[in-house]
């Protein structure tokens, strides 16, 4: 196991520990589970075949069909109190994109205990989720929650999103990373919005008041099983050794 490191973020501590997916054991991912079933969000008073208003249930096995993809190039970042309890878990999985001559770094999973957010231990989770020795093209997640964007953003070596830079990415970055979940998405992206309809109808009406509030917001405005496609990028390595 790759541990790295710990930071007081609060009184008591909190440990971050990374590890390939490959090195996670079933006990790891049920508890993973159970904490995302806990903690993640609500269904949509309007959800289909699910009980409106209660929490998204996830099942181990869809946890690994989602989130734990291509099991190598997989990380998984948990932060635990002093005591061992979980208190925020992050998934990333990583490729190469030739086109843009590095790699791609995408945060299939982010979720932080509700007592504890606000505190910085979505950004610590992606900054270390993100921290393995490579040449980085991009990085980003899709989320309905603009607070996973700038946790995304404000972790992120590059500039916050911008639509324009996503739209010239966007189909590709899917079609490679090979993510089932997303291939058949439609997706919607100009300069003043990048959206992607996934069809999880997570519960939006948080989510509406914290975007009413955000400042300088460039992603648009989410319709009913629509995500916000977040991704921010560095400089496209193939360019530049061409000019
Ligand atoms: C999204 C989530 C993971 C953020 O985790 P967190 O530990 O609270 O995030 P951080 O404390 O690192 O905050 C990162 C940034 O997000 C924004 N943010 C987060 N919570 C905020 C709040 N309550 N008020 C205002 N801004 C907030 C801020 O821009 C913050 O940066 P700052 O610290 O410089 O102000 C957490 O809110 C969560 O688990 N939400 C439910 C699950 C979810 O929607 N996950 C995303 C799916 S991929």
């Amino acid at each position: 196991m790759d541990f790295v490191g710990s930071i007081k973020v609060t009184d008591p501590y909190v440990i971050y520990m990374r590890r390939q997916g490959c090195m996670a054991d079933e006990g790891l991912l049920q508890e993973c589970a159970r904490f995302y079933s806990e903690h993640f969000g609500v269904w949509a008073p309007n959800a289909k075949d699910v009980t409106p208003k209660t929490p998204i249930k996830l099942r181990v096995n869809q946890l690994k069909e989602r989130f734990l993809l291509q099991k190598e190039n997989s990380y998984i970042v948990t932060a635990h109190r002093s005591d061992g309890e979980l208190i925020g878990q992050c998934f990333v999985t990583r490729f190469w994109y030739e086109k843009g001559g590095g790699y791609v770094s995408w945060i299939t999973h982010l979720v932080v205990h509700k007592n504890h957010r606000h505190y910085g231990i979505g950004k610590r989770l992606c900054h270390i989720a993100r921290e393995i020795d490579c040449k980085l093209f991009a990085v980003g997640l899709v989320s309905a929650n603009p607070y996973a964007v700038r946790t995304m953003e404000k972790s992120s070596p590059f500039v916050s999103c911008d639509p324009v830079k996503i739209r010239k990415y966007a189909s590709d970055l899917i079609s490679v990373s090979g993510i089932p979940y997303f291939q058949n998405c439609k997706l919607r992206i100009d300069k003043n919005t990048s959206i992607i309809h996934t069809d999880f109808m997570i519960d939006h009406t948080e989510i509406n008041a914290i975007l009413r509030e955000e400042p300088d917001w460039v992603l648009g405005a989410l319709a009913d099983g629509d995500e916000f496609f977040a991704f921010t990028f560095g400089e496209d390595m193939n360019n530049a050794s061409k000019k």
